[in-house]
């Protein structure tokens, strides 16, 4: 669906890892719609090669940043200034890693120095490169910042652990930052809490098809996918939403307003009726 509700801008895409990402996504439909943009990850996640193939279909130079480093982000805004030979008026921060879900350990027995890696690699990061971007003053006025967040930072879901601690602190930078680079610069910073989604992240929750079956048959408009995701970002980039900032807003089908649906009643009660499902009791958090 090629329009230009993007004709003219430029911006930076983090997170971009494979097509299955929302990140990926998000690069397709910008580049449709008019943007240009640079695309960032980590040096070794550069390494598979599959981001050059999305730099060349959206004519993009793809930079190496590890986001948790301030060095690297203030070297990727300073190429991608030079590049543009001016600002930039997007950014998406597309960035999730817990090395406690990766090895895991449950939420009652964390190792710290990796929740330490959870909150600095999936929301400290969101800090830096808005610090780094301001001090630079990187982006126009009416620029727009979106991250990628989930419900677990309101609601406990089964599972997610201590990344649900990341991103209610990712969202509380939204607000924090969305104040002061709205006073001072008219720049907007949303977070998106999206759907359970089958990218390579999602897959690292536990209980994945699971958790999508019931969000499913729980949200009345079912679960939003990464193509739907990038759809709603291209809008919070245009111009058309240039008054909302400081926002948590639930790309979900509707799940986060849902107490019980009869659609998930009726599993609930067939499971009721099953004599092979497991003891809750033996069921580990
Ligand atoms: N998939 C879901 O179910 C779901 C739901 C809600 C929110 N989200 C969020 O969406 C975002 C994108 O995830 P995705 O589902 O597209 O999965 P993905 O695995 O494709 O993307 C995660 C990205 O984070 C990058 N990353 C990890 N450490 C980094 C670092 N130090 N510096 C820079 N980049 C780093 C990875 O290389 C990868 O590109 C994440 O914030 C995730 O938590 C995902």
């Amino acid at each position: 669906m090629a329009s230009d509700l993007l004709s003219g801008k430029k911006g930076i895409i983090f997170g971009a890892l494979n097509e299955k990402s929302i990140a990926w996504k998000v690069a397709e439909k910008a580049h449709e719609q008019g943007a240009e943009f640079v695309l960032t990850n980590t040096p070794v996640s550069l390494r598979f090669g599959e981001l050059d193939k999305l730099g060349e279909k959206t004519n993009s130079p793809v930079i190496p940043a590890d986001a948790t480093n301030i060095d690297d982000i203030r070297n990727l805004f300073d190429q991608t200034l030079k590049h543009f030979d001016g600002k930039i008026d997007f950014i998406l921060h597309s960035i999730g890693m817990s090395p406690n879900v990766r090895k895991k350990n449950n939420y009652d027995n964390l190792n710290y120095d990796f929740l330490m890696k959870t909150l600095d690699i999936s929301a400290i990061s969101f800090h830096k490169i808005l610090q780094v971007a301001r001090k630079k003053d990187a982006i126009n006025e009416w620029g727009s910042v979106v991250a990628l967040s989930y419900i677990a930072a309101q609601r406990t879901l089964y599972g997610y652990n201590d990344m649900a601690d990341a991103k209610a602190m990712l969202e509380s930078i939204a607000r924090s930052f969305g104040y002061i680079y709205g006073r001072d610069r008219k720049i907007r910073i949303n977070t998106i809490s999206q759907s359970p989604t089958r990218t390579t992240a999602g897959s690292g929750v536990r209980g994945i098809d699971g958790l999508m079956d019931f969000t499913e048959r729980m949200s009345p408009l079912g679960n939003a996918d990464a193509e739907e995701c990038a759809d709603f970002t291209i809008t919070l980039f245009s111009d058309l939403t240039r008054k909302v900032t400081m926002q948590n807003i639930y790309h979900d089908g509707g799940f986060s307003s849902m107490g019980m649906s009869y659609r998930a009643m009726q599993m609930y009660k067939r499971s009721l009726d099953c004599d092979d499902c497991p003891d809750p009791e033996d069921i580990e958090d």
